[in-house]
């Protein structure tokens, strides 16, 4: 290697010499040059950043002594997804499983990741596809008994129970054998490399598995699965080590003393993120709930106040929920807030805009929010349907029972328009509602229902206090 050639640069003005001196000659600071090797510096560094500069005038070589690079343009193999036939995981994934892509499922353990994925291969196995599940948690008969459970004991899926990752990767990648549609490995925690000597579960272990993995994945073109429990505390070696390594994260959802599961897509190379699919657990395994909306409003309390349905998104799918506030009065300096379901700097938000804008002295109370079923919303369009519950509950005055409310809260009291206006309407007419309030927008076609559109929070605000019940107030 040719030896670096030494060079003086100011650390001022970055001026180059070929000698050291006291003063730099370009910008005059004094003590400010020092030596540095013209080809010794790191990647990224001042040095190498100041020798890239000259060589960008020049033409550059074709590379390829080690690594051969290749053209943007080339022949693509089409890559067909395998669908598993369950909509609500395969609309998650993008439409199915991609051939080499590496799924990550991450949940709370017991919230059904291994009954999911059980029937996902099952399904596969129908459709006369190779599918391998390797526990590392549970024993063979467990598995089997699962299987009965779910009535799925007459399908192909080829159990293993193992936790070495040398013996599961050289029994998967036998270049004799055709290449498996999806591999589950349930889970990344339990799995072990025998290059390191940490034990299973920590984080070096859960990082170094997930990447024998990927590479494998890629290698033979097979979709895997790998499962990873959420841990408590402070997610040390949970899924979240090896989102950034994976092709699609999908996290489980929902509360394990409720039927309700939501799978939610947070990370797709392949699709849409924030596409949810939700099932409903049962005794004979995860069920497809097609129209999740009835569900989040089944059993809706009627005519009570500190309720209101929101007209919300879940990836490509209208979603109506129930969102519900107790606002109550506090005897605590600083007053209590509880939310479920919702993001609690959003709600400090919506109640300091109601304060400061419509005057209406909430903050000083205990504020509760939930939203029902076990869904978490992310979309700021449910700002104005949070308020309202608020207002309705403060009031003590129920809402409209026929209404969808939708629409975003800007810091200024303005309310602002949200996307995809035209599906929040039609599924709410399609579920009988015959009223809306929403932003004052043009940007949608023709609706059914009866819109009430909102230019400013106080308006509204001013609306629903004049409704109040027997002019009540809670001040
Ligand atoms: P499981 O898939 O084992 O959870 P995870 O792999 O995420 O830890 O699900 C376990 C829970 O699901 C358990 O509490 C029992 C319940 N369950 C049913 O209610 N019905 C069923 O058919 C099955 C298989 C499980
Ligand atoms: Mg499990």
């Amino acid at each position: 290697m040719a030896k670096p050639q030494e060079r003086y640069v100011c650390q001022s003005c970055r001026a180059v010499s070929r000698k050291w001196a006291g003063k730099c000659d370009a910008c005059g600071e004094w003590n400010s040059i020092v030596e540095e090797a013209a080809t010794s510096g790191p990647p990224g560094s001042m040095a190498a950043a100041d020798s890239n500069v000259s060589s960008l005038n020049k033409q550059p070589k074709r590379r390829g002594n080690v690594i051969d690079f290749q053209a943007m343009k080339g022949n693509l193999t089409a890559r067909d997804r395998y669908a598993t036939g369950i909509d609500e995981l395969d609309r998650v994934c993008g439409g199915g499983l991609v051939p080499g892509s590496v799924l990550l499922c991450g949940g709370d353990p017991g919230i059904g990741k291994s009954t999911l994925l059980m029937q996902a291969c099952a399904a596969l196995t129908q459709q006369g596809h190779e599918a391998i599940y390797i526990s590392g948690e549970e024993a063979l008969e467990q598995l089997r008994l699962r299987a009965q459970r779910l009535g799925l004991e007459e399908t192909g899926v080829q159990l293993a129970t193992e936790t070495n990752m040398r013996d599961i990767l050289a029994t998967l990648d036998d270049t004799n054998c055709d290449v498996p549609a999806v591999v589950v490995i349930d889970s990344i925690q339990t799995m072990w490399s025998d290059t390191l000597s940490a034990t299973p579960g920590t984080v070096s272990q859960v990082r170094a598995c997930a990447q024998e993995l990927i590479r494998f994945a890629k290698k033979r073109n097979c979709a895997v699965f790998i499962v990873g429990h959420v841990t408590k505390d402070g997610q040390i070696a949970g899924p979240r080590v090896v989102e950034h390594m994976v092709d699609t994260v999908l996290y489980f959802e929902g509360d394990r003393s409720d039927r309700f599961r939501i799978l939610r897509g947070v990370k797709n190379r392949f699709g849409a993120t924030d596409e949810i699919g939700v099932f409903e657990m049962s005794d004979k395994g995860l069920r497809e709930v097609r129209n999740p909306s009835e569900i989040f409003l089944d059993n809706r309390g009627k005519n009570v106040s500190g309720a209101s349905v929101f007209a919300g998104i879940g990836g490509s799918r209208p979603v109506l929920v129930e969102i519900q506030a107790l606002v109550a009065q506090s005897s605590l300096a600083t007053p209590r807030r509880a939310v479920v379901g919702w993001d609690s700097a959003r709600l400090s938000m919506v109640l300091a805009v109601l304060d400061a804008r419509c005057g209406l002295g909430i903050g000083a109370h205990d504020v509760y929010l939930n939203v029902a079923g076990g869904l978490k919303i992310r979309e700021p369009a449910a700002d104005l349907a949070v308020a309202a519950a608020l207002i309705s509950s403060m009031s003590d005055t129920p809402l409209p029972q026929d209404s969808v409310i939708f629409g975003e809260i800007s810091l200024s009291g303005a309310v602002r328009p949200v996307t995809q206006t035209d599906l929040r309407l039609k599924e709410a007419a399609k579920l009988g509602f015959d009223s809306a309030i929403l932003p004052a927008t043009k940007k949608f076609g023709k609706s059914t229902l009866k819109l009430n559109q909102v230019e400013l929070l106080g308006d509204f605000v001013d609306q629903l206090w004049q409704n109040r019940r027997g002019g009540k107030s809670t001040e």
